[in-house]
């Protein structure tokens, strides 16, 4: 129940919960609920933590799936760092909010032709190829528009990773990537095409990692695979070790940036490379809280429910990778500690934030915050049950702008 360390812009004062120098209790009051919060502060720290670490021809590119809203990405864009987008509509969200296409790099196993062509016009740094297909599909509109591109083969090393099965990505079950060999020849393909420019080999082993030995052996396996390159004739301008560094949802010990880079940079730089990271969560995550008033509270003999109004289609993560974020009332208090699970409002069993969550005694209208949900916390929000998605804020000292408007009725009627 208490705030993990990781959590730095959110204390108690006087008796109650601030975000920086704004008390979350007229955030409610102000905005309503359910609300994502997140602290402007907490983001310049994480990106500070990354530029002190990464060397100066590194390229750091925040990956936009964790957080694609667009006050958060301008202020990414504006410190400097590159983006790592996964779809045309991401693509399109980087170039608003002000990332500079030349640093903007495209995973994903399955680019449209549409998106293939979207990313081509844009003139972004690179492509991050997942198949032998794909290849041929750039290779094609390379030669229709007569442009050269830069592409990065996303290799699967393989590496197995201590997460949830459904954010493990680099084992050779998953569909991210290709197996080594066919890396090797599509990048030496690369070479040899008028239309191919083969900058990058990539990979992604998955996400919320708390170890630093998978890291190590994924770039240790792109550094011999560079090298091989190299051998060969075949200089990339970076190899790209990925994201997914974690965060502390459960009293876990969160791996710093900072030892992440000593583990990945090293070799890499070592052996004359330069290095590109894609983290999302760990920039984002423990910036952000959701910000929830409690509709209900029923006992049912067996169990104490806390009903909140916000529900999987706020923060999903819970339901679909039970995860345990942290949640804590907004204002202390000396009650008995009781276990609620602690649910939404929505029609399954499923809608839960936590279950068997100790609580100081929670009454109707109690105001909790779930932590660290600013990575995968709006970005995947639906309007599942006819729900409106939240506002979000962002705190700034004592300063709050919003960010988004919380739907209305009418946002449900107006694509059809
Ligand atoms: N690069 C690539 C190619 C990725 O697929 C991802 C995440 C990242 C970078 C960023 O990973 P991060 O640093 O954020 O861990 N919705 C899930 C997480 C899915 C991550 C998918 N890929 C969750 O809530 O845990």
């Amino acid at each position: 129940m208490s705030i993990p360390t990781d959590v730095t812009q959110y204390h108690y004062a006087d008796g109650q919960l601030y975000c920086e120098g704004v008390a979350l209790a007229d955030l409610a009051a102000r905005y309503g609920t359910p609300l994502y919060v997140y602290s402007k502060q907490a983001l310049i720290e994480k990106v500070a933590e990354l530029k002190q670490s990464l060397a100066p021809n590194g390229h750091a590119c925040y990956a936009v799936k964790a957080n694609q809203t667009l006050g958060i990405l301008r202020l990414f864009a504006e410190s400097g760092l590159g983006a790592d987008v996964t779809s045309g509509g991401e693509l399109y969200l980087a170039l608003k909010a002000g990332f500079a296409p030349n640093n903007i790099l495209y995973s994903g196993v399955g680019k449209t032709d549409a998106e293939l062509r979207f990313a081509v016009e844009s003139k972004i740094r690179a492509i991050h190829v997942e198949s032998e297909p794909e290849l041929t599909r750039i290779e094609a509109i390379a030669a229709e528009t007569e442009q050269v591109i830069n592409i990065g083969v996303r290799v699967n090393p393989d590496i197995d990773v201590p997460t949830h099965p459904y954010i493990s990505t680099g084992a050779k079950e998953h569909k991210f990537g290709v197996p080594p060999t066919q890396a090797l020849q599509m990048l030496l393909h690369a070479a040899q095409s008028p239309w191919l420019n083969p900058v990058a080999i990539a990979s992604h082993i998955g996400s919320q990692i708390l170890a630093l030995a998978p890291y190590a052996a994924a770039a240790d396996f792109l550094v011999g695979m560079a090298t091989e390159l190299r051998s060969m004739g075949i200089t990339l301008d970076y190899v790209d070790v990925g994201g997914g560094i974690g965060i502390s949802y459960a009293g876990q010990t969160p791996i710093s940036i900072g030892a992440w880079f000593e583990t990945i940079q090293q070799p890499v730089a070592e052996a004359g490379f330069t290095l590109a990271v894609e983290p999302g969560r760990s920039l984002v995550g423990p910036a952000g809280a959701l910000l929830t008033k409690v509709t209900f509270v029923k006992d049912n003999g067996y169990k104490k429910f806390a009903i909140t109004d916000a529900g999987m289609n706020d923060l999903l993560r819970p339901t679909l990778y039970q995860a345990k974020h942290p949640i804590v009332p907004v204002f202390e208090s000396e009650g008995n500690i009781n276990d609620y699970d602690v649910v939404g409002p929505i029609c399954e069993s499923g809608d839960f934030l936590a279950k068997e969550q100790a609580l100081p005694n929670v009454v109707q209208g109690d105001l909790l915050c779930v932590l660290q949900a600013g990575a995968y916390g709006f970005a995947m929000a639906s309007n599942y049950n006819g729900r409106l998605r939240p506002a979000e804020v962002l705190v700034a000292g004592d300063q709050v702008t919003v960010l988004r408007q919380r739907e209305t009725y009418a946002d449900l009627l107006r694509l059809q």
